[in-house]
C-alpha cells in the first residue's frame, strides 16, 4: 500500500511524479504530496484526496519546480487521511524530507525517546518519526546522509520502501527497502524510483529492483552505490532488462482499467498457457514443476495459501487438484496460516498465490512453510516481486498489469495456471486415464474463444445490473468447483458497490441465508449442467417459494433454470473442472456495472488497496 515515486535527473520533476502517482493510485488514493527541490529550498506540496487533488493544488503553486524531487499516494496506516498526516515528511531542523510505504512498528518506543531529546511532531505518522530518527543519527556522529540512514533502520522494526533527500546535500536521493517493494530506473544521466516500474516505463527499461535490507545512494552523473543495510557491504546489483509497455498501463478506450481487464481475459489466457500447453504433443511443460516434478508428485498434501481474490482461486484449484490429481488439499488463509502452528512439513508442497507478490501476509505464509521444511511454489502475476524471489520454485500467470483494484484477470489466469499444474501431476500420478487427460487439455485451449461468447453477455448484464443496483443485500450460491466463484461474485460487489453480498455453497443455504430471502433480495445462482444440477433446480425452487429473484448463470440451451428464474446469462458448455473460468465473467461484469451505475469509482473504490504491504 502507499506508492512512492521520486525522480533526480534532466527534466522537469514534477510532471515525471505526478503521472507517475496517477500509475501507482491503485496502491493508495487517500492522500498524495510531492517536495521539490527549486535550486534553494525543497518545497512540499500535498493533500488529502486523489492525486488529481493534488494536481490541482501544484497548479496553484505556480512556482513548483525542480529536477529533484519525490512523491507519495497514500493508503492511511498511522493517524487518519489529512493533509497533515499525507507523505512527504520534514525532520524538525527542515533538511530532510522523505517518503515512506510501509509501518515502523516500534515507532511509539522511539517517538518517546525522540521527545524526550527535544523533538515535536506534526503529525500521527510513523513516517513522521523515522525522518526525525534519521535526523537524530546524523547530528550524532556527524554522519553523512546515507550512514545515517543505514544505522537508523537498523533500529526500526517493521516494512518500509522509502527514499530521502536532504536540503543541505541535494545531490542525492537514499533509499531503501524491507517488506515493501522499490525498483529504482537507470536512464542516461537520471534515475527514476518507483514502487513498480510503471512510472518510468516510457523513459527506461533498465531497472535494478531492491532486495530486503538493500539501500542506494543515487548520485547523478556518478554510478549508484548499492549497500546491505544490516552490515554496510557494497554489492553490484542486478540491472533487469524491463518487459513492460505502456499501452498495458493504459485504459485503451475502456471507460475503467476493471473493464478492460476483464475484456482481457480471453488474451491473458492465452498468455498464461502460452508455450506450456502442447496439446498436440499431449503436454504441459512448466520449468518450475517440471524441475521438481518428483517432489511434487511424492508429496503427501498441497496446503494453499492466499489472501482475497488469490485465496477464492486457491479454493477453486483445491476442487481441480483433489479431482484430477488425487492429492489432499487444504486451503488456508494467509493471515490465519501464519499465526497459528500450522502441521507442515518437508513432505508438504505449499503453493502461494498472489496476483502482486507483495502481499504481507501471504509472504509471512511463506517463510513459516519454509521454516518448517515445506516446497513452497509461488504463483504470481507481478515479475520479480517479493514472493516470486521468496519462494523455492514457480509460475508466473503472464495475465500482463493487473490495476483496477478489483482483481479480475488475476482470478482467472491463477486458475489456468493452477489447472495446468493438477494435470501435469495428473499424468505424473497417472490419476487420470490418457484420454481424459487429452480431453482436458483440448477443452482448456478453447476457454478463450469461450470467455469472448460470454463476453457476449454485456449489454444484457448491464441490464439486469439496472435492475438490482438500488438492493442493499445479495446472495450468491454455488455448488462443487463453482462455489468458490460464488465466494468471489459476491466479493466483487461488495469491494466496488459497497452493497453487503455473501457467497454461500448452495445447499447451505437452508442452514442460515434462506431467512433473508423475500422479494427484494436478488440471488445470483450458478446453475451450470453439471453433476449437481438437480439439486440446484430445488435450491432455486426454494428461493422461489420465497419469493427471492433469481439471476441464473446457466449453460447455453438450459430449460429448467430458464422456467424458474427472472433472468439467465448463458455460457458455453464446457468441462465441470474448467467452468469457473467462464461462470466467473458475468459475476464481474454484474458488480462493474452496479458500481458504475450507483456511481462508483470503480478501479479505486474506498478503503481497499491493490497490493496490501501491511499485515
Ligand atoms: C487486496 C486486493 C485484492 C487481492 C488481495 C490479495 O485485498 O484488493 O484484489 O485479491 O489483496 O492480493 P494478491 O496480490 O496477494 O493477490
Amino acid at each position: 500500500m502507499c506508492g512512492i515515486v521520486g525522480y533526480f535527473g534532466y527534466r522537469d520533476a514534477k510532471s515525471i511524479i505526478v503521472k507517475g502517482l496517477k500509475r501507482l493510485e491503485y496502491r493508495g488514493y487517500d492522500s498524495a504530496g510531492i517536495a521539490l527541490y527549486d535550486g534553494s529550498d525543497i518545497k512540499i506540496i500535498k493533500t488529502k484526496g486523489k492525486v488529481s487533488d493534488l494536481e490541482d493544488k501544484i497548479a496553484a503553486k505556480k512556482n513548483a519546480n525542480g529536477s529533484l524531487g519525490i512523491g507519495h499516494t497514500r493508503w492511511a496506516t498511522h493517524g487518519v487521511p489529512n493533509d497533515i498526516n499525507s507523505h512527504p515528511h520534514r525532520s524538525n531542523s527542515g533538511d530532510l524530507v522523505i517518503i515512506h510505504n510501509g509501518i515502523i512498528e516500534n515507532y511509539a518506543a522511539i517517538k518517546k525517546e525522540l521527545v524526550n531529546r527535544g523533538y515535536s511532531f506534526q503529525s500521527d505518522t510513523d513516517t513522521e518519526v523515522l525522518v526525525n530518527l534519521i535526523e537524530a543519527v546524523q547530528k550524532s556522529g556527524n554522519y553523512k546522509l546515507g550512514e545515517a540512514v543505514q544505522i537508523a533502520l537498523n533500529q526500526v522494526v517493521g516494512a518500509y520502501a522509502i527514499a530521502i533527500i536532504d536540503l543541505k546535500k541535494p545531490n542525492e536521493i537514499i533509499v531503501a527497502r524491507l517488506g515493501s517493494p522499490l525498483a529504482i530506473g537507470i536512464g542516461k544521466d537520471e534515475y527514476f524510483i518507483a514502487s513498480d516500474a510503471s512510472p518510468f516505463i516510457e523513459y527506461t527499461n533498465n531497472a535494478v529492483y531492491l532486495e530486503d535490507e538493500e539501500m542506494a545512494v543515487i548520485r547523478l552523473h556518478k554510478e549508484p552505490e548499492f549497500r546491505n543495510i544490516k552490515n554496510g557491504d557494497l554489492f553490484d546489483p542486478y540491472v533487469q532488462e524491463l518487459q513492460l509497455n505502456i499501452e498495458e498501463i493504459e485504459k485503451g478506450g475502456f471507460n475503467h482499467f476493471m473493464l478492460k481487464e476483464i475484456f482481457e481475459q480471453p488474451k491473458a489466457i492465452q498468455d498464461t498457457y502460452r508455450g506450456r500447453l502442447k496439446v498436440n504433443k499431449g503436454l504441459v511443460k512448466m520449468s518450475g514443476i517440471d524441475d521438481n516434478i518428483e517432489k511434487l508428485s511424492n508429496a503427501q498434501k498441497i496446503t494453499i495459501v492466499g489472501c482475497g481474490t488469490s485465496w477464492h482461486a486457491g479454493l477453486v484449484a483445491e476442487y481441480i487438484f483433489e479431482e484430477i490429481a488425487r492429492i489432499p488439499v487444504e486451503v488456508e488463509y494467509a493471515s490465519e496460516f501464519r499465526y497459528r502452528n500450522p502441521i507442515i512439513s518437508d513432505k508438504d508442497i505449499v503453493i502461494a498465490i498472489s496476483q502482486s507478490g507483495e502481499t504481507a501476509d501471504t509472504l509471512a505464509a511463506i517463510k513459516l512453510a519454509k521454516k518448517n521444511g515445506a516446497f513452497v511454489f509461488g504463483v504470481c502475476n507481478v515479475v520479480g516481486s517479493s514472493i516470486s524471489r521468496e519462494t523455492d520454485a514457480g509460475a508466473y500467470t503472464h495475465a500482463g498489469p493487473e490495476i483496477g483494484v478489483a482483481s479480475t484477470k488475476a482470478f482467472t489466469t491463477q486458475i489456468t495456471l493452477l489447472t495446468m499444474m493438477a494435470l501435469r501431476l495428473a499424468k505424473a500420478k497417472r490419476t487420470l486415464s490418457a484420454s481424459d487427460y487429452k480431453r482436458h487439455l483440448i477443452e482448456l485451449e478453447t476457454i478463450p474463444g469461450k470467455i469472448k461468447t460470454v463476453l457476449e453477455s454485456d449489454a444484457l448484464t448491464k441490464k439486469i445490473a439496472g435492475i438490482y443496483k438500488d438492493a442493499t443485500n445479495f446472495l450468491y450460491l454455488g455448488r462443487g468447483f463453482n462455489f468458490p466463484v460464488a465466494l468471489e461474485g459476491a466479493l466483487k460487489l461488495k469491494e466496488i458497490s459497497y452493497i453487503h453480498a455473501e457467497g454461500y455453497p448452495a445447499a447451505e443455504m437452508k442452514h442460515g441465508p434462506i431467512a433473508l430471502i423475500d422479494e427484494n433480495m436478488p440471488i445470483v445462482v450458478i446453475a451450470t449442467k453439471y453433476g449437481h444440477y438437480k439439486k440446484i433446480v430445488s435450491n432455486i425452487q426454494e428461493i422461489k417459494s420465497r419469493k427471492g429473484k433469481i439471476i441464473g448463470i446457466v449453460t447455453k440451451g438450459d430449460t429448467q433454470v430458464k422456467a424458474l428464474a427472472d433472468h439467465v446469462i448463458e455460457i458455453p458448455e464446457t468441462l465441470e473442472l474448467l467452468s469457473p473460468l467462464l461462470t466467473t465473467i458475468p459475476l464481474q461484469l454484474l458488480s462493474y456495472h452496479i458500481a458504475v451505475l450507483l456511481g462508483k469509482n470503480v478501479d479505486q473504490p474506498r478503503n481497499l488497496a491493490k497490493s496490501v504491504t501491511v499485515e
